[in-house]
């Protein structure tokens, strides 16, 4: 793959693909960590004499809509840069190649939302050629976007020299890690709502993890699938076969699942709502599972404790409501104390774990946790991203 270490920035024009696509509230932006993360490949280009000329969506407009502008997310790229950031009203023409032509070396400038033009998400030939006459190399640091064979993504890598910025080259290392010649045993805990939405990713895992723990409300699927009671839960009565499937590839391969052994359960979904510890046997007619019990937590730490590496997506319980969060929270915990102490690599993403690992407090001590979603899912499906592909050619 190119990296930065190959680019010659200097007094160039340098189109940087960056994901600015952050909560805002309000006007303003409501986690920075997406921009945290660029914000090393810009100082690297501005500090050796590039013009970095910033290219993002945002949101998911149809068409020119000011609701989804990217001029409310400018300030905070500046506070994080420590510097001024223009901005340009369109990403093409000639609001933009106005802006660009006011540069000097080291400036930065954000151009407004790509997807204002239909030719991004269609990778038209013509859009690309109208980003590709505003810069003289490309740089992709967005790996949350790559999953989308987008203009700003992949067409426009194809037409200017292009190179990984360092959040990208970082985040394609960590995933590396996981799957090229992990260290072993290697783990997965998948959690989150419902296993539809992770059919592809859980076959991949099974192909490559020793060990599978499967967590959240997704494993109320696997648990009815094994005729274990789970009241009021939720669970996908339409997808029992195939979880059975699931397990048994899973016999046959010799890799282990993990399923909940006791869960906190409760009438209602409510903060503090009355919950009780019962064993997976023990759930009543009318309990919801919303956490994996103590015992659990303690099987799910002993697996990490014997694992080498650890591939983490979703959270193990209802952990935005507490006290359901706290399965989640010393799972984080173990696996973060065993991650500084250099017994484990663990590679953290996906939607809702980020969040979920922010709130308990670890990401700082995991190996590494990935800012994106969808990307991240993809990855761990094991098919290849177009924006990432594109740059290994
Ligand atoms: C994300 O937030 O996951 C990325 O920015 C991709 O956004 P998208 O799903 O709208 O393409
Ligand atoms: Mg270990």
């Amino acid at each position: 793959m190119r990296t930065l270490d190959q680019a010659q920035v200097n007094g160039k024009r340098v189109l940087v693909r960056v994901d600015l696509n952050v909560p805002v509230e309000n006007g303003r932006v409501t986690d920075r960590t997406r921009i945290e993360r660029v914000a090393p490949t810009i100082r690297e280009i501005t500090g050796n004499g590039g013009k970095a000329i910033l290219l993002s969506h945002f949101g998911r407009p149809k068409g020119r809509d000011l609701k989804h502008s990217l001029e409310p997310v400018v300030p905070a790229v500046a506070e994080i840069l420590g510097r001024p950031v223009a901005f340009a009203a369109d990403c093409i023409g000639k609001a933009a190649a106005e802006a660009i032509g006011a540069m000097r070396p080291g400036d930065v400038l954000c151009l407004e939302n790509t997807r204002f033009h239909a030719g991004e998400e269609r990778n038209d030939p013509e859009f690309v050629e109208a980003l590709a006459r505003l810069g003289d190399i490309y740089v992709d640091d967005a790996f949350s976007a790559a999953h989308r064979a987008h203009a700003s993504v992949e067409g426009l890598a194809h037409r200017l020299p292009s190179y990984a910025g360092r959040s990208m080259q970082r985040e394609i290392e960590a995933l590396t890690s996981v799957f090229d010649r992990p260290k072993r045993p290697l783990a997965a805990i998948v959690g989150g709502a419902k296993v539809s939405t992770k059919l592809d990713l859980l076959g991949n895992l099974l192909a490559n993890v020793d060990v599978l723990v499967i967590a959240g409300g997704m494993a109320n699927t696997f648990l009815a699938a094994l005729g274990k009671p789970v009241g009021k839960s939720l669970c996908e009565h339409d997808l029992l076969a195939t979880a059975r499937e699931i397990m048994k590839k899973a016999n046959t391969e010799h890799r282990e699942i993990v399923l909940p052994v006791d869960a906190v359960v409760a009438g209602k979904l409510e903060t503090n709502a009355p919950s009780r510890v019962v064993a997976i046997e023990g759930v009543g007619a009318d309990d919801m599972i919303l956490d994996i019990g103590r015992r659990s937590i303690e099987h799910v730490c002993s697996v990490l404790a014997r694992a080498k590496t650890l591939v983490w997506n979703g959270p193990l319980g209802a952990f935005e409501v507490e006290p359901f969060d706290i399965g989640t929270i010393e799972v984080a915990e173990a696996a973060a104390e065993l991650s500084s102490a250099g017994e484990l690599i663990s590679v953290a993403g996906g939607g809702d774990t980020v969040a979920a690992l922010n709130a308990a407090g670890v990401t700082e001590r995991f190996t590494y946790v990935s800012t994106a979603g969808g990307a991240f899912l993809e990855w761990l499906e094991g098919k290849q991203l177009p924006g990432v592909a594109v740059l290994m050619q």
